[in-house]
């Protein structure tokens, strides 16, 4: 057989999904034959049901026959609804004209790198962090260049972290905040000292901003809002997270430098074409109508962290700080390892095969995730209370 592409060994994936694929497997052939079930507390998308009032528009465009091709950039008022709420962090209003609706966010790393990453440049990365942005800039040929998220400072890096790793090669700069796996959030200062940094070393950002709903204290801060940056910055966000629509895929990137906005559109089109039209009509209804579920589901979430952070600190060699923003949960279990002499993969594996719990080691996220395990907390309440209460006992019989 002929070889693959040079390209393909570089490629990564999300080692979560594998995660899972591994634990339901145990769930069916060892927990289920004796009646025992896995509590999940590892899952990255919204634990409610998508609002009523988006499925129904969902139907209701089958039914209105809206099931055919739609431009590649989407239809006209979502682009136009989308360009509204963007506005609401920017320096300047966007314009219709700057959004392309795509299926996802996801997209929107790999066209943006795609657009920018030649063999050699270098992406500043924040680590850990979600995998994507480092397996698509490898597979592009790019180097990724990792900066540290410090626990000390609530997973914030500094000014002086990036100039750092600032070489003639950086291209571009990826953000995510709030983030996703540490639930930490970029204070104003860091995003104007990042935004500075980026407009004299002539560097683009991608700013994924698909949790931007989900601040717990204080309120979300986009690059975008300083002067300056809409022209070198592709804002990524989508309606996957903030109204429980994982599944219809749909995200945009919203842009004010039009030759990236026309690549992106041009990769889209050669990729998929258009975003499913049914689910374009759901993502307008999601962002156009009501938004109280929105707000019961952040309400909630608030609780249920709460209750976390608390079941969390009760447990001996293990600590977390309180998370400003998404749904996640860093929990440092150095102290733990340490005595234990196990890397956090094999704390989770045995997390699993004897408390019966699923949560995710830390080094999914990347190297400097190696101290700690991610929780989320999406989860009800009763298995919240039910997979700590496991975990708890479990640690305490083994330390
Ligand atoms: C930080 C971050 N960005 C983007 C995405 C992808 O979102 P979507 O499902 O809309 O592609 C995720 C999903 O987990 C995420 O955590």
């Amino acid at each position: 057989m002929k070889p693959f592409s040079k390209r393909m060994p570089h490629l990564g994936t999300e080692n979560a999904f594998s995660v899972i694929g591994k634990a339901k497997k145990f769930e069916q052939e060892v927990l289920a034959p004796k009646g025992e079930k896995l509590v999940y507390l590892q899952i990255g998308e919204p634990g409610f049901n998508t609002p009523d009032n988006i499925n129904h528009a969902a139907i209701k465009a089958i039914n209105d026959n809206q099931t055919h091709y739609t431009a590649t950039t989407g239809i006209q008022p979502l682009r136009e609804a989308v360009a509204k709420i963007s506005s609401n962090y920017s320096a300047v209003p966007y314009k219709a004209s700057d959004v392309i609706i795509l299926p996802g966010g996801k997209p929107v790393m790999f066209y943006m790198i795609n657009a920018l990453i030649d063999e050699g440049d270098e992406v500043i990365v924040p680590n850990p962090s979600y995998p994507i942005y480092g397996s698509v800039t490898e597979y592009l040929g790019g180097k990724m260049v990792p900066i540290q998220l410090r626990e000390d400072r609530n997973f914030n890096f500094t000014a002086e972290d990036l100039r750092a790793l600032i070489t003639p090669k950086t291209k571009m700069i990826i953000l995510n905040s709030p983030q996703n796996p540490t639930g930490g959030v970029y204070t104003k200062e860091l995003i104007e000292e990042i935004a500075q940094i980026a407009i004299e070393n002539d560097l683009w950002v991608l700013s994924d901003e698909i949790y931007d709903r989900m601040v717990h204290e204080g309120e979300h801060i986009s690059i975008t809002s300083v002067p300056g940056m809409q022209e070198r910055t592709v804002m990524l966000n989508g309606c996957s997270k903030t109204y429980a629509m994982t599944g219809y895929r749909v995200g945009w990137a919203v842009t004010s430098n039009k030759e990236m906005a026309e690549y992106i559109e041009k990769l889209a089109c050669n990729d998929v074409s258009c975003t499913s039209t049914i689910a374009q009509y759901a993502a307008l209804e999601a962002i156009t109508g009501p938004q109280d579920q929105v707000d019961y589901m952040l309400d909630e979430y608030k609780k249920r962290r709460d209750l976390m952070v608390s079941l969390v600190n009760e447990i001996p060699g293990i600590h977390c700080h309180s998370p400003k923003g998404a749904f996640y949960l860093m929990v440092n279990v150095r102290e733990l390892l340490d005595k234990l002499s196990i890397s956090a993969d094999e704390l989770c594996d045995r997390i699993m095969k004897e408390a019966h719990v699923l949560i995710l080691p830390g080094t999914v996220f990347g190297l400097f995730g190696d101290d700690f395990v991610r929780f989320s907390y999406v989860s009800t309440e009763d298995d919240i209370k039910e997979g700590l209460a496991r975990i708890k006992t479990f640690i305490e019989s083994i330390s």
